[in-house]
């Protein structure tokens, strides 16, 4: 019988066989397939699991904390969590290119997780661990497209004289049997149903030149959109949804006085396999009750706008 607690099982006999008594690396990024792949090898392997999480400074509100949060289980010496913020915005400073920005992040990351990897291999780790599912294993086999999307988000690009052994205990499994051994595992509810969310992070979510400031702005006011698709129980309805903060400043009026704030994007979809997508037809109730706690909590927005453009022809993210 292939139930979910078999699956779970015979995926910790097959790690435990493989890996012995060796140490393995594995990077977390907070999404649903790292954070079960995190709390499986734990299981399996113990304190063997050391579990490196990146934070960019380009999470969402919140993130982090509830990403440690979910992994406590690991014990703190098994997680390391790397500030790498500084960094990150420090190489963004002055750049506005969508593709230029990917890049960046893309090789801080590596650069950043290099220096954490080689540590590891030095005190004798052996083994890289992946997330990585049957979907990615077969984009990958077919070349171009979406295993391009996500490229640098595997941890490909360590420099070849850091070399270890691939660990992919998900290569045969679908996002849906991740999901239910999430559920076996414990991982907390928000984390297993989580929508996906890009690599680069916010940084693709603020249209031109990232800085601090616009950071702030959009985490409180995309945590605003996601809580109450939450409270309403639309938040599994979609497939996912997103705040953006455009660069362009619109008048307003606020009591007597004129008001210059910024436009936010709101965008919601439903997809099957985020090829194509449909926008997300969202009660206007909600979007009015969006709408109007975002302006009243954000005052540097001036202005909401739903986007109502299905892909193609438009990415679902605005970069
Ligand atoms: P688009 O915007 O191309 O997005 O319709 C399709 C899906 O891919 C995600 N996406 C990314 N994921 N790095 C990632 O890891 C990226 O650079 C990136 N760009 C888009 C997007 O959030 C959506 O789920």
């Amino acid at each position: 019988d292939w139930t979910p607690e078999h699956t779970l099982e015979t995926l910790i006999a097959d790690i435990r066989a493989k890996v012995g008594s060796d140490r393995v690396l594995l990077a977390v990024s907070g999404g649903v397939d790292s954070s079960t792949l995190a709390l499986l090898l734990s299981r399996a392997i113990g304190s063997q699991l050391t579990a490196v999480f990146v934070d960019h400074g380009l999470l969402r509100l919140g993130e982090r904390h509830e990403v440690e949060q979910a992994l406590r289980p690991l014990g703190d010496e098994n997680l390391r969590v790397v500030d790498a913020s500084e960094q990150f915005l420090q190489a963004l400073k002055g750049v506005s290119d969508p593709e230029e920005k990917r890049k960046i992040v893309g090789r801080e990351f590596i650069r950043v997780f290099e220096a954490e990897a080689r540590k590891l291999s030095q005190e004798g780790c052996r083994w890289l661990a992946q997330g990585t599912l049957y979907p990615d294993v077969i984009e990958s086999a077919g070349g171009e497209g979406a295993a391009n999307i996500k490229s640098h988000h595997n941890v490909g690009g360590l420099p070849p004289d850091l070399k270890f052994e691939l660990l992919e205990p998900f290569r045969y499994l679908f996002k849906d049997e991740v999901r239910e051994l999430a559920l076996l595992l414990g991982l907390p509810e928000p984390i297993r149903m989580r929508h996906p969310f890009p690599g680069p992070g916010l940084a693709i979510r603020i249209l031109g030149e990232v800085t601090p400031h616009k950071l702030d702005i959009l985490r409180r006011a995309d945590d605003i959109f996601i809580s109450a698709l939450r409270e309403w129980n639309l938040y599994d309805s979609v497939s996912q949804a997103l705040a953006v903060l455009t660069p362009m400043q619109s008048v307003g009026v606020i009591g007597d006085e004129r008001s210059y704030g910024y436009v936010l994007g709101l965008r919601a979809v439903s997809t099957v396999d985020f090829m194509t997508a449909d926008w997300a037809r969202l009660p206007l109730d909600f979007l009015d009750e969006v709408a109007r706690k975002i302006t009243r909590q954000v005052p540097e927005i001036g202005r909401v706008v739903y986007d109502i453009t299905s892909k193609p022809p438009a990415t679902i993210e605005w970069e």
